[in-house]
């Protein structure tokens, strides 16, 4: 056991990430009228080139005049591979108000990458005289970012989330797939004839996981592009959160409820956490580190265990 504590990430829920093109202002009113506990505002990839100046503008005009309620307010920019993102990072910090949360930075693939982006903010910050310090969120999303994921997860005291971003991913990694997501037909495993799929998205988010819980930044979940599958919307979203992810991206407004049952404990989870976190105060009472609870053991990492689960509970009713 190492003698450093895993820092806490930021206490606030981060069930579902809804997504809407900066070029579509119309749906602007109705993200934020969502249940959606974050709002993610997109300048890169769902905007055409052609439309970046004019997103840009109606993403920080709708900053300023939409009531985004109590919900995290995050943008995302464009890629530090393009020409876009530095008026991005200036337009938004020069004229955006502060409502503004975060801004998402796509397709990192090394630390430096938000080392540049922080400095750039940092400056305009001061230069400013904004009051809120800008958070960050960033996507992994590269081969490169997954292969520098612990010095990413590292890398700015801003950063609050990283979300896995799969179909980008996908593409760099050169897997044969166009699936943004979720099952696919082709990795399965064969016993007596019989297909058995397996979950190709496992090891990066595992380790998008580890490194978040290192540094103390809330792992995410990306998109599941399928939107008129919700069992297979459900199915991915439960792997994640099984694996300690704490939400998923909603690239239509339908996948906000999925999502916010998945990584909303269970009123029956909650209670048997309470259950277990009563069965080994009575066992310690009695001197004991260990005891039983419904037939199975339990013991001291039981407690690490169900404390999870209720501070999750706690900080969404919160
Ligand atoms: N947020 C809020 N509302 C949305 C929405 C979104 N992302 N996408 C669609 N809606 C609204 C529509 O305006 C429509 O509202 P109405 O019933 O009042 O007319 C309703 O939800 C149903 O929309 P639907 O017709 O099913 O979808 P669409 O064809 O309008 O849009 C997409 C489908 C996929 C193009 C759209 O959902 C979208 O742009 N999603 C986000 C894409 C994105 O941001 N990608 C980047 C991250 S991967
Ligand atoms: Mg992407």
């Amino acid at each position: 056991m190492s003698f450093r504590t895993q820092p806490a990430p930021v206490a606030r829920p981060n069930r579902c990430q809804l997504f809407g093109p900066g070029s579509r202002p119309a749906i602007f009113e109705k993200m934020a009228g969502s249940a959606a506990d974050v709002i993610n505002l997109d300048l890169e990839d769902s905007v055409a080139p052609s439309d970046k100046d004019s997103a840009r503008k109606n993403v920080i005009d709708a900053i300023g005049t939409i009531d985004w309620g109590n919900k995290t307010l995050s943008v995302r920019i464009n890629g530090l591979d393009t020409p876009f993102w530095y008026r991005d990072v200036v337009d938004l910090l020069e004229n955006a108000s502060e409502r503004l949360d975060l801004i998402m930075i796509p397709k990192v693939g090394c630390a430096a990458d938000l080392y540049a982006v922080d400095a750039l903010v940092t400056a305009i910050e001061a230069a400013k005289g904004r009051q809120k310090k800008l958070g960050f969120e960033v996507i992994i999303e590269s081969a490169a970012g997954i292969a520098h994921v612990e010095e990413i997860a590292a890398a700015s005291p801003r950063l609050q989330a990283m979300s896995l971003g799969a179909a980008d991913f996908a593409a760099s990694m050169g897997m044969a797939t166009t699936g943004i997501g979720g099952t696919q037909e082709n990795y399965y495993m064969l016993r007596e004839g019989a297909k058995y799929w397996s979950d190709p998205w496992h090891w990066a988010q595992a380790a998008i996981v580890a490194a978040c819980r290192t540094h103390g930044v809330l792992p995410v979940d990306g998109p599941f592009g399928d939107f008129s599958d919700d069992d297979g919307f459900r199915a991915q979203a439960l792997r994640s959160a099984t694996l300690g992810m704490v939400g998923k991206w909603a690239i239509h407004p339908k996948q906000v409820t999925l999502a916010n049952e998945v990584f909303t404990p269970t009123q029956e989870a909650v209670t048997e956490a309470r259950e277990i976190l009563a069965a080994m105060e009575e066992a310690k009472a009695r001197g004991e580190g260990a005891t039983t609870y419904k037939g199975k053991l339990i013991d001291i990492a039981s407690i690490k265990q169900a404390e999870v689960i209720v501070r999750q509970a706690e900080m969404i009713a919160g």
